[in-house]
């Protein structure tokens, strides 16, 4: 028993902004952001939330399925960047939606969000507790950036991208692998409520996005062929087999990088970075979106999925479309 794909959606905030404006703000150049990440321009949020993306997302998934909300049975939220606490984005996301009957509850590892939530779909749909699963990822990454930070302002865009997936016994998801490192945490951080109660009382105001850029971007480049090799083996298919690559959207060179290293060619590496940035946990299902209504993806194909970010945490999956 495995899980395929059966509908795609993705939305994006009204507001464009391009490196320009961008320049505007902070000391660089739309020349240094596209020669060392591939962006031109992303998405940020002006009225738009976590959980408004991710059901205009999960609605048009919906419907490219055929499927109805009320059958949902497992809607799932990737996500870094909630609006709020409590209630859980996937529990305001049913709400919006009306996926009545459905579990829903919120998965958080950053960039590899969506592939930690789509394999969690996979075990429980695997395990005949589900038949089926809604998986959207969605991020409002810039109300936690410092607009003041060259270094990361750069990079992130809002956004957000949903799949439905169900349960099948032919093709689907082949080979899946997940690593966490929590000793590298350090690397890419972004804190959140300060301890403030009886006994403490925090001085600490809000904090941002921290980011050593340097080494998120080895940690990648080194990384992600392993794990993609990993999940290939799990699989029992090579490099070869694969027709399409989709990476998360951090930066060109990175990718570039990984498909130096796999000996690929960059041309099965599809990317629209260029266009939405870096959308953390939306950026897989945004890409695959785009594929699939554009006619890039056909029917037998086999497509890897992989992500990565901050924990350290990164993924890869590898199905038959
Ligand atoms: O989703 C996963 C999370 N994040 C990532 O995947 C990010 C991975 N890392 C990266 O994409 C790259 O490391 C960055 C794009 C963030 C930075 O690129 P880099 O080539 O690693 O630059 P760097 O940090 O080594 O900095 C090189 C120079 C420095 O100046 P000096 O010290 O050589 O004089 C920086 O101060 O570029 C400077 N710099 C900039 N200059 C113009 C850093 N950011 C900028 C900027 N515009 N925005």
């Amino acid at each position: 028993m495995s899980i395929r794909i059966v509908g795609t959606g993705s939305a994006l905030p009204e507001r464009k902004v391009t490196n320009e404006e961008i320049a505007e703000l902070v000391d660089t150049s739309d020349e240094w952001i596209r020669e060392r990440t591939g962006i031109g321009s992303r998405y940020v949020s002006t009225k738009e939330t976590v959980a408004s993306l991710a059901a205009d997302a999960c609605v048009r998934a919906l419907r490219q399925a055929g499927r109805e909300a009320e059958e949902v049975q497992l809607l799932l939220v990737a996500t870094c960047t909630p609006e709020d606490a409590l209630p859980c984005m996937a529990c305001q996301v049913q709400e919006k939606i009306g996926a009545v009957n459905a579990v829903a509850f919120d998965v958080n590892a950053a960039c590899a969000g969506f592939l930690f939530a789509l394999n969690t779909a996979w075990a429980y749909i695997a395990s005949g507790i589900y038949e089926n699963a809604l998986i959207v990822g969605s991020e409002v990454l810039s109300k936690m950036i410092d607009w003041n930070d060259r270094g990361t302002c750069i990079l992130f865009g809002d956004g957000a991208g949903a799949v439905m997936v169900e349960k099948c016994t032919q093709g689907g998801v082949l080979g899946f692998v997940q690593h966490s490192d929590g000793k590298k945490g350090a690397v890419l951080t972004c804190g959140s409520r300060q301890l403030n109660n009886l006994y403490v009382k925090s001085s600490e105001g809000e904090s941002y996005v921290q980011m050593d850029g340097r080494e998120v971007f080895s940690f990648a480049v080194k990384q992600i062929p392993l794990t993609i090799q990993q999940a290939l083996e799990k699989a029992a298919l090579a490099v070869g087999d694969v027709d399409l690559f989709v990476l998360h959207q951090a930066n060109k060179r990175i990718i570039d990088g990984i498909a130096r290293r796999l000996g690929v060619d960059i041309s099965r590496f599809p990317m629209n970075l260029d266009r939405v940035g870096n959308t953390s946990s939306a950026a897989i299902p945004l890409l695959l979106d785009e594929l699939n209504r554009e006619g890039r993806i056909e029917k037998g194909q086999i497509i890897v999925l992989s992500g990565f970010g901050a924990g350290l945490a990164c993924g890869a999956c590898v199905m038959e479309w």
